[in-house]
């Protein structure tokens, strides 16, 4: 095809619908279906189901491991030496294969649903609906990232081109891949990120939270069980200067963080200063996370709502709600409503299935929300305090403040900042909420659409709940994630997360 006819005529040469060649990346439900977040109602359908889970896991917590080795400098740099040498026939494995494994390590999950659930009580404190809701998205990570990966690295893309000529574009894995985790949700967010590395072909170098090792070495455990290739995965225990250790390693090629604000910014700069390829980083971080109530909401689904949002896992969730705006009209009648709700909840043993609270992760984690339950007591008006069980327990605490300002770093616990406003001011709330430099979840109580669309507009807000509650997000279904100080934006969960851990390549054949 002579030149100039390819460019005066592109559509002809090129299909007239360049959209129609991009890969349809949604899934048909046959290919997966996600479980939604835990209701006694479905969970525990059959009579004495709750009885007999209980049991399972009692049972299984006499069987959980005590005890992991930390590791040195030394074999942090071997673990990602041997992660770069067993990419290669990794990255080479058909994707099909390994969406296999994904699977079988989803249904191994699932048959081990009670030794999960043990770990996460015993070693992260979790009540029994919020380790049954991480089993479960951990679960729908496996099958999610395995069905999306089959569609996107099952087949290259042919792209159309001149006669004469092939084109092929094609998602590959980057090579050793780093995954450093939180303790907060140590198998869900541990195990999504491993097998969305694993299923765009990298190799995996896993640091969990040092809070958290035995849950991390039994889902390893069990990958490999799946059939991941002991050369494909590596698991690294130890603290942050583990993790900072990790991310200078000359042979990283990609790095995946789910953590603190802080300290993505710290392995964004230690990458940015390395010499060598550039690396990807990916970061999902926290969020002062807001709700706005106004006075056509419904009171006692707000009530509800912001309990959970608020309260549920301690408060121990990113996507938890911090600051409460509600306006001035109906403020007192909806801060009461909250309140007595509040007052109903059952702070302590997360293994007794009635436990709504359970412990906050460690005695640090304890100091630090007393100290700021301390400092707000001096300066805004309490409308709950309670108390709390001996332990590392925190009960839920309301506080008023006069100016949302007062709020300026994240609070992760059971702490919650109400903040007053009038109808007219709505404009400083959305200020205020901007203010804050984060971007990861938001609430909005309105039936009034022209309010809703007003605030999804102006607001740069990852996951935004309008009439619910803000937590959470089901994979493939809320895909899940943040931007500004919450985040580089990829969403977990999600159709396009995948490609984010991928490197793509075209080939050209003269035929
Ligand atoms: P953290 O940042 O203290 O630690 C996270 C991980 O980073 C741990 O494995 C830790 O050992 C490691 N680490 C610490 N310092 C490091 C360094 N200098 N270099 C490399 N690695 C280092 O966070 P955390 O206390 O474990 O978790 C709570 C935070 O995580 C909260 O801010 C919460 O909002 C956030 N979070 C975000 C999401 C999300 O999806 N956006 C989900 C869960 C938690
Ligand atoms: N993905 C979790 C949630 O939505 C953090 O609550």
């Amino acid at each position: 095809v002579p030149i100039a006819d390819l460019l005066r005529r592109p559509a002809e040469i090129i299909g007239t619908d360049n959209n129609a060649a991009h890969r349809d990346i949604r899934l048909p439900a046959d290919l997966y279906r996600p479980q939604r977040e835990n209701s006694r109602g479905i969970e525990f359908g059959e009579r004495n189901a709750l009885d007999k889970l209980t049991s399972a896991i009692a049972t299984e917590r006499k069987a959980t491991p005590t005890a992991v080795a930390s590791f040195t400098a030394e074999q942090t740099d071997a673990a990602v030496a041997a992660a770069r040498r067993g990419f290669r026939a990794w990255n080479a494995t058909p994707a099909q294969k390994r969406a296999d494994i994904l699977v079988k390590a989803a249904d191994l999950l699932e048959q081990r649903r009670a030794h999960f659930i043990a770990l996460l009580q015993s070693e992260g404190g979790k009540t029994l609906d919020d380790a049954l809701s991480e089993v479960r998205e951990a679960t729908d990570f496996c099958r999610y990232y395995a069905a999306l990966g089959r569609k996107l690295f099952g087949e290259d893309e042919a792209m159309p081109g001149p006669t004469g000529e092939s084109n092929v574009l094609a998602l590959r894995g980057r090579g050793a891949f780093v995954a450093i985790s939180p303790w907060n949700f140590p198998l869900a967010i541990f195990l999504g990120q491993v097998t969305a590395a694993l299923m765009a072909g990298n190799a995996v170098v896993a640091k969990p939270a040092e809070q958290t090792p035995l849950i991390a070495a039994e889902a390893i455990k069990l990958l490999h069980e799946a059939g991941v290739p002991a050369s494909a995965l590596h698991l690294v225990q130890g603290d942050g200067a583990i993790g900072a250790a990790l991310v200078t390693h000359p042979q990283v090629t990609g790095v995946v963080f789910t953590g603190s604000t802080e300290v993505a910014r710290s392995i964004n700069r230690t990458l940015a200063a390395k010499d060598g390829p550039i690396v990807p980083l990916i970061a999902e971080t926290g969020g002062i996370n807001a709700m706005i109530v106004d006075a056509t909401a419904l009171p006692e689904q707000v009530a509800d709502d912001v309990v959970t949002s608020a309260f549920r896992s301690a408060g121990q969730r990113c996507s938890a709600l911090r600051l409460l705006f509600v306006q001035d009209d109906v403020a007192d009648r909806t801060i009461e409503m909250i309140a007595g709700a509040a007052r109903e909840l059952k702070i302590g043993d997360p293994s007794d299935p009635s436990t709504h609270v359970g412990p906050v992760i460690d005695a640090e984690a304890k100091q630090r929300l007393d100290a700021h339950i301390a400092k707000m007591k001096k300066q805004a008006r309490v409308h709950l305090a309670g108390e709390a069980p001996a332990g590392n327990f925190v009960a839920p605490h309301i506080f008023e403040l006069s100016d949302a300002g007062q709020l300026t770093e994240e609070v992760f616990g059971p702490i919650l900042h109400v903040v007053r406003y009038r109808a007219e001011r709505l404009g400083e709330v959305l200020a205020a909420i901007e203010a804050t430099g984060f971007g990861l979840t938001l609430g909005i109580h309105s039936r009034i659409d022209d309010t809703v669309e007003h605030v999804i507009d102006r607001l740069q807000v990852g996951n935004i709940y309008v009439n619910r509650n803000m937590i959470g997000a089901v994979v493939g279904v809320q895909p899940f994630g943040g931007s500004g100080l919450s985040g580089t934006g990829p969403k977990a969960g999600g159709p396009h997360y995948l490609a984010r851990f991928a490197t793509e390549q075209t080939v050209t054949i003269n035929t």
